[in-house]
């Protein structure tokens, strides 16, 4: 085991640097700007049963740290990802992929799992039950913990694969979420997702958004999603995959160091596309710097000072 190697459910990644879904696509457009074998893994682009168009635009609302968007789920559908985007990954990727998975009823998110769980490329299914963009799921199964444990149950009944439950951080209490996701069998969960936010264009006096709200995330809310994984660590006893603003590889350690086994990285990328592949790089000058031998060791550290 290398000394940034970190195990999520069995599976041994070579660093714990994932780039979150939505802000990596399917990997083909930053494998021509760098060598993506370089990270952990990364989660692909949420993808559902069916195609989907997405949101009407504007999309996207500029913050001072960090961005809020509401895509709505735009992606190709399960069968075109199998048959085109897995595939075509293969040629520059070697390593598994993390399965993000959204739906609009627990058939839907079971059904797309169910294929999903025919491909060797997957290593993870990471079932998103808090996209905040669209009505009628995302998020409405993440709200609350018989539904998130519903989804959890459907999803572990289709697939040997591990499931990681990806979690809403727009809930009174996350902790009660996160336990009934482990009682319904769940291996894993990603936390956080985007924050419910909004802006308002001053000339137009209208939101800047379409669809008014979107999902805020950048650094801004890394404060936020530290103070989450922190208190779901406390409370269940799978590995959590942390994410929310991260943007440096000392980000990753603190991270880790309130529980996390493995991190992702998703506005960064948008900002420097290079950024997964800096944090990658700077990670051993860092684990240096603080004295850290192995990641692995110190997940969890923070609470056992
Ligand atoms: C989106 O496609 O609207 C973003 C996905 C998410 O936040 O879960």
């Amino acid at each position: 085991m290398g000394r940034t190697t970190v195990s999520l459910s069995g599976w041994e990644l070579d660093n714990p640097v994932i780039p979150a879904s939505g802000t990596f696509g399917y990997g083909q457009e930053f494998s021509e700007l760098y060598d993506i074998n370089c990270l952990g893994s990364f989660s692909f682009k949420g993808t559902t049963l069916h195609p989907r168009f997405g949101n009407p635009t504007p999309r996207i609302a500029e913050c001072p740290a960090g961005l809020i968007n509401s895509v709505g789920l735009q992606n190709p559908g399960v069968d075109h990802v199998l048959a085109v985007e897995l595939p075509r990954l293969a040629r520059f990727y070697k390593k598994k992929v993390i399965a993000n998975v959204g739906g609009f009823s627990v058939e839907e998110y079971a059904e797309a799992c169910r294929r999903l769980d025919a491909s060797e490329q997957v290593g993870i299914l990471e079932v998103n039950v808090s996209c905040p963009n669209v009505d009628h799921g995302g998020m409405s199964f993440g709200v609350s913990p018989e539904a998130a444990a519903q989804v959890t149950r459907a999803v572990k009944a289709v697939t040997k694969k591990p499931v990681y439950i990806k979690l809403s951080p727009n809930v009174t209490d996350i902790v009660p979420i996160a336990k009934a996701c482990q009682e319904a069998g769940a291996d894993g969960l990603s936390l956080i997702n985007t924050l419910l936010g909004m802006r308002i264009d001053l000339r137009q006096r209208k939101p800047v958004i379409a669809n008014r709200m979107g999902g805020y995330s950048g650094e801004g809310i890394y404060p936020v999603a530290l103070r989450m994984v922190w208190q779901v660590y406390e409370a269940v006893k799978i590995p959590i995959i942390g994410m929310g603003g991260v943007s440096t590889a000392a980000e990753v350690i603190e991270m880790m160091l309130a529980g996390a086994t493995a991190v992702q990285v998703g506005t960064a990328s948008l900002i420097d596309p290079w950024a997964c592949q800096k944090i990658v790089e700077e990670l051993p000058q860092v684990m240096e710097q603080y004295r850290i031998e192995s990641l692995q060791e110190i997940i969890g550290g923070a609470h056992h000072g």
